[in-house]
């Protein structure tokens, strides 16, 4: 893995907003990870964890607070001119909810050929027509929807869309933030399938944010485990469901149903519970910040944020309690 290319490279990357009042949230709190050409890097947490905060930062649609993100070598946040335009086509992002993330005043055509006018990527109005049609069919929609509005679709078929506004100018690198949620579980897989087959096609690199474990072990190549702003695990899909590290991973890991009942009752026993309610992002203290709901917590926790460590294998896991059980 590691002499593979590295598209986007995220360092001690901070995005904190001023909430009034002198209250700061921190929803991006010193996160470090690359993500490699080609691969498929899975993003996992509960709600408000930081996760479309994230994305969003890493592809310069958010200011920094701190820290770097560098795509193929060069500092988003500081991309000017033709640098910069052209990292706006390289690097597109598929929005959580397909009801307001598309304008409903736009035909669909107008959406997808939105993009293609920005960038000058047909040469007259045939080809423009014609791009836009490739592209539907892409989705596995039709030219028919071409000329309808938004309001007209259903949530799969405007998630559809939106990949196809998001494809249509040839990008390279692609922040899914959790393109499935919003949609009917008959559905998800089917969408999942298509961003597969479209990732071997096109040679895309995906930064995948999902909240439900289950379904990113399927698409990811590596999973990154967020929790209250902090990276605490990451490495491969294979390594974090068989040797999860981290307790929050566990708990999460254990929370998934599986569909025997007599696994499940025999499993339950052993269940590693998430206790309490996830804490408020808004001035948090130093230490751990998912101590407060970890049974291994120690006093070390409250002192200090643990360090991402690398644990070889290409496992890397913030934990004191971790580095402890490592030493013994
Ligand atoms: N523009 C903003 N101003 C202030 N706070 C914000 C803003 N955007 C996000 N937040 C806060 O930052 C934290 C992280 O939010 P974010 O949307 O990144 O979480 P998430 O992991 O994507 O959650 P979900 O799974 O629900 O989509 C939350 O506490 C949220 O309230
Ligand atoms: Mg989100």
């Amino acid at each position: 893995m590691e002499d593979r290319e590295i598209v986007l490279s995220v360092q001690h990357l901070k995005k904190y907003f001023n909430v009034g009042k002198g209250s700061v949230l921190k929803a991006v709190d010193d996160i470090s990870f690359d993500i490699y050409k080609g691969e498929t890097l899975g993003m996992v947490g509960e709600s408000g964890c930081g996760k479309t905060t994230c994305g969003r930062t890493c592809i310069g649609l958010y200011d920094k607070t701190d820290g770097q993100v560098l795509y193929k070598g060069k500092d988003v946040h500081t991309l000017m001119g033709k640098e910069r335009f052209e990292f706006k086509k390289k690097v597109q992002m598929v929005f959580q909810d397909p009801y307001g993330s598309l304008d409903p005043r736009m035909t669909v055509s107008d959406i997808i050929g939105e993009g293609i006018d920005i960038h000058h990527l047909a040469s007259g109005k045939t080809e423009r027509q014609n791009m836009i049609y490739n592209y539907l069919e892409m989705v596995g929609l039709n030219r028919e929807h071409a000329n309808r509005f938004v309001h007209e679709f259903s949530g799969g078929q405007r998630q559809r869309i939106g990949i196809a506004r998001a494809l249509v100018v040839q990008p390279e690198f692609m922040v899914l933030d959790e393109p499935i949620s919003a949609l009917d579980v008959s559905i998800q897989a089917q969408i999942v399938n298509l961003l597969v087959e479209l990732q071997k096609k096109m040679g895309l690199t995906y930064l995948f944010v999902a909240h439900d474990l289950s379904m990113v072990k399927h698409i990811s190549d590596r999973v990154a485990v967020l929790y209250l702003g902090t990276l605490v695990e990451l490495t491969t899909s294979e390594q974090l469901y068989a040797n999860p590290n981290h307790p929050y991973t566990q708990a999460l890991l254990s929370a998934i149903p599986i569909p025997d009942p007599e696994i499940e009752q025999e499993r339950d026993k052993n269940k590693i519970k998430l206790e309490g309610e996830v804490p408020s992002p808004i001035n948090t203290k130093p230490g751990c910040k998912f101590r407060k709901r970890c049974n291994y917590a120690m006093p070390v926790c409250d002192e200090r944020m643990p360090e991402l460590k690398d644990i070889g294998n290409q496992h890397f896991v913030a934990c004191h309690y971790c580095d402890q059980q490592r030493k013994l």
